[in-house]
Protein backbone atom coordinates (compact mmCIF):
# COMPACT_ATOMS: atom_id res chain seq x y z
CA UNK A 1 0.00 0.00 0.00
CA UNK A 2 1.17 3.15 -0.65
CA UNK A 3 0.33 7.07 0.44
CA UNK A 4 0.89 10.24 -0.24
CA UNK A 5 0.69 13.75 2.06
CA UNK A 6 -0.37 16.58 1.57
CA UNK A 7 -0.99 20.11 3.15
CA UNK A 8 -5.24 20.76 3.50
CA UNK A 9 -4.25 24.73 2.80
CA UNK A 10 -2.36 23.94 -0.24
CA UNK A 11 -6.21 22.06 -1.59
CA UNK A 12 -8.22 25.33 -3.13
CA UNK A 13 -12.18 24.47 -2.81
CA UNK A 14 -13.63 23.51 -5.71
CA UNK A 15 -10.67 23.01 -7.70
CA UNK A 16 -8.99 19.43 -8.69
CA UNK A 17 -5.97 18.74 -8.39
CA UNK A 18 -3.43 15.62 -9.97
CA UNK A 19 -1.52 13.93 -7.94
CA UNK A 20 0.86 10.94 -8.28
CA UNK A 21 0.34 8.19 -5.96
CA UNK A 22 3.03 5.71 -6.91
CA UNK A 23 2.38 4.57 -10.01
CA UNK A 24 -1.31 5.88 -10.25
CA UNK A 25 -2.45 9.74 -10.85
CA UNK A 26 -5.02 10.60 -8.51
CA UNK A 27 -7.16 13.83 -8.54
CA UNK A 28 -7.91 15.23 -5.41
CA UNK A 29 -11.12 17.04 -4.90
CA UNK A 30 -11.95 19.47 -1.54
CA UNK A 31 -15.48 20.55 -1.15
CA UNK A 32 -15.47 22.42 2.20
CA UNK A 33 -13.97 20.74 4.97
CA UNK A 34 -14.11 17.05 3.04
CA UNK A 35 -11.37 15.84 0.29
CA UNK A 36 -11.95 13.19 -2.05
CA UNK A 37 -9.56 11.28 -4.23
CA UNK A 38 -10.47 9.14 -6.78
CA UNK A 39 -8.18 8.31 -10.23
CA UNK A 40 -7.56 11.13 -12.79
CA UNK A 41 -8.35 9.10 -15.66
CA UNK A 42 -11.39 8.87 -17.13
CA UNK A 43 -12.96 6.17 -17.44
CA UNK A 44 -14.40 6.66 -20.79
CA UNK A 45 -11.00 7.77 -23.00
CA UNK A 46 -7.97 9.51 -22.13
CA UNK A 47 -9.24 12.90 -20.47
CA UNK A 48 -7.56 13.96 -16.87
CA UNK A 49 -10.08 14.73 -14.40
CA UNK A 50 -8.59 17.07 -12.73
CA UNK A 51 -8.96 19.86 -15.53
CA UNK A 52 -12.76 19.07 -14.89
CA UNK A 53 -14.96 20.94 -12.80
CA UNK A 54 -16.48 19.95 -9.72
CA UNK A 55 -20.55 20.34 -8.76
CA UNK A 56 -22.75 18.80 -5.93
CA UNK A 57 -20.04 16.14 -4.98
CA UNK A 58 -19.47 15.41 -8.69
CA UNK A 59 -16.56 15.60 -10.83
CA UNK A 60 -17.44 16.25 -14.55
CA UNK A 61 -14.99 14.74 -17.29
CA UNK A 62 -13.89 18.33 -19.75
CA UNK A 63 -13.62 16.05 -22.86
CA UNK A 64 -17.49 14.49 -23.28
CA UNK A 65 -18.85 15.75 -20.24
CA UNK A 66 -19.78 12.24 -18.20
CA UNK A 67 -20.27 12.95 -14.85
CA UNK A 68 -18.85 10.70 -11.76
CA UNK A 69 -19.48 10.90 -7.98
CA UNK A 70 -16.53 11.58 -5.86
CA UNK A 71 -17.13 10.08 -2.72
CA UNK A 72 -17.99 6.26 -4.78
CA UNK A 73 -16.67 6.61 -7.99
CA UNK A 74 -19.49 5.93 -9.44
CA UNK A 75 -20.11 7.17 -13.07
CA UNK A 76 -23.18 8.94 -13.06
CA UNK A 77 -23.45 10.19 -16.63
CA UNK A 78 -22.85 8.43 -20.29
CA UNK A 79 -20.55 8.41 -21.89
CA UNK A 80 -18.47 6.34 -18.83
CA UNK A 81 -20.24 3.26 -17.69
CA UNK A 82 -17.35 2.44 -15.68
CA UNK A 83 -16.14 3.79 -12.13
CA UNK A 84 -13.66 5.10 -10.88
CA UNK A 85 -11.30 3.61 -8.60
CA UNK A 86 -11.45 5.46 -5.52
CA UNK A 87 -8.52 6.10 -3.06
CA UNK A 88 -8.70 5.94 0.98
CA UNK A 89 -8.54 9.71 2.44
CA UNK A 90 -7.55 10.52 6.33
CA UNK A 91 -7.16 14.24 7.62
CA UNK A 92 -5.53 15.31 10.77
CA UNK A 93 -5.34 18.72 10.85
CA UNK A 94 -3.61 20.27 7.68
CA UNK A 95 -2.11 17.01 6.83
CA UNK A 96 -4.05 15.13 4.20
CA UNK A 97 -3.18 11.56 3.74
CA UNK A 98 -4.18 9.52 0.60
CA UNK A 99 -3.63 5.83 0.30
CA UNK A 100 -4.34 3.04 -1.95
CA UNK A 101 -6.80 0.44 -0.81
S1 LIG B 1 -13.02 11.05 -21.89
FE1 LIG B 1 -14.22 11.54 -20.15
S2 LIG B 1 -16.22 11.52 -20.93
FE2 LIG B 1 -15.04 10.95 -22.62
Amino acid sequence: MSNIQLSFASLPEGKPQKVALGDKDVCVARIGDEVFAVADMCTHSEASLSEGDISNYKIECWLHGAEFDLRSGEAKTPPAVESLETFAVSRDGDTVTISSK
